[in-house]
């Protein structure tokens, strides 16, 4: 049986409802014993002119994008979307990033920064040396750049090297620039807003003391992770869209590149493997050594 443990599913009723001979339960949809299905089609083919390997994502939440998709290059179907993409390869940036839900924000789930505020924080400033922070499916750069604010104001940003990783190139170009829409700072204190980004034409930038702290790189982390070690590694939303086997791969490889000490941040509906993670907080783990 593969094993889902990284995936907390939507929808799994809570208690075994009555019995009903005419109905399995769990729904096969929801089984974590039943196969997962592959991505086909259209879907696939994004993925593929990206070079991504289609058989390393779960087909649902991919294949519901795939409307949006075809909203993005004003294609009447799969198949005319398919033959446009091969036709012209430019397309696939735009393609990709409709696929991939690329969904992020400042200080997202604020409960996980409240942890990180009180656990991770001063964690990191008993130890001495350098502050090693990756960000695995960074998108556009909010959520590392939340990690920058925090260690500019505990007093750390001079010692931190904070990277951040994304299989998109248009997302990590943006992450790099580091411009943001005001409505992307609606809810950051004003005060933070004045100390950490500067007026810029299309919103305000990240300021350069921050930004001189940040590495931002394409990579696919189903098949090459930066090497470690990492005092902190975010890894949030990205697992929920893995099969069981890449996820496995994937908190596996996370595992070997973090520090004896070192934290997991997951999103809130993912699981790492009990076996090397412990628990400290809400979506927050210390590695564990069995
Ligand atoms: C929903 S966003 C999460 C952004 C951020 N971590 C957060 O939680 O706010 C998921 C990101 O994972 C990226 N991603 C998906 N597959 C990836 C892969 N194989 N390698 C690297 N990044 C990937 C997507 O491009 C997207 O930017």
């Amino acid at each position: 049986m593969p094993d889902l443990t990284h995936v907390q599913f939507e929808g799994v009723p809570s208690r075994r409802p009555r019995h009903d001979p005419g109905r399995a339960f769990p729904p096969r949809s929801l089984d974590p014993g039943h196969p997962q299905p592959l991505i086909t089609g259209f879907a696939a083919d994004v993925l593929a002119t990206a070079g991504l390997d289609a058989a390393v994502y779960r087909a649902a939440p991919l294949e519901r994008r795939v409307a949006a998709c075809l909203r993005t290059l004003k294609a009447g179907s799969p198949e005319a979307a398919s033959v446009l993409l091969g036709a012209r390869p430019e397309l696939s940036a735009a393609a990709l990033s409709t696929l991939l839900i690329g969904v992020s924000e400042f200080f997202r789930d604020p409960a996980v920064f409240d942890v990180v505020r009180s656990v991770i924080i001063p964690d990191l400033q008993a130890r001495p040396g350098p502050v090693r922070i990756w960000s695995a499916g960074c998108s556009t750069g909010a959520e590392l750049y939340s990690m920058a604010i925090l260690l500019a104001e505990s007093g750390m940003l001079d010692r931190a090297w904070l990277v951040g990783t994304d299989c998109r190139g248009d997302a990590i170009a943006a992450a790099r620039e580091g411009v943001f829409a005001p409505a992307a700072l609606s809810r950051l204190a004003p005060a933070l807003v004045d100390r950490y980004f500067e007026p810029a034409k299309s919103g305000r930038r990240i300021v350069r003391t921050l930004r001189r702290r940040t590495i931002w790189q394409v990579g696919d982390v189903t098949r090459v992770l930066p090497d470690g070690p990492w005092d902190l590694v975010l890894c949030r939303n990205l697992v929920i869209y893995l099969q069981p086997h890449a996820a496995g791969a994937l908190f596996g490889g996370i595992h070997a590149r973090l520090s004896p000490d070192g934290f997991l941040v997951v999103g809130k509906a993912e699981r790492p493997p009990p076996a090397r993670y412990v628990p400290v907080g809400r979506a927050t783990y210390r590695r564990h050594d069995a």
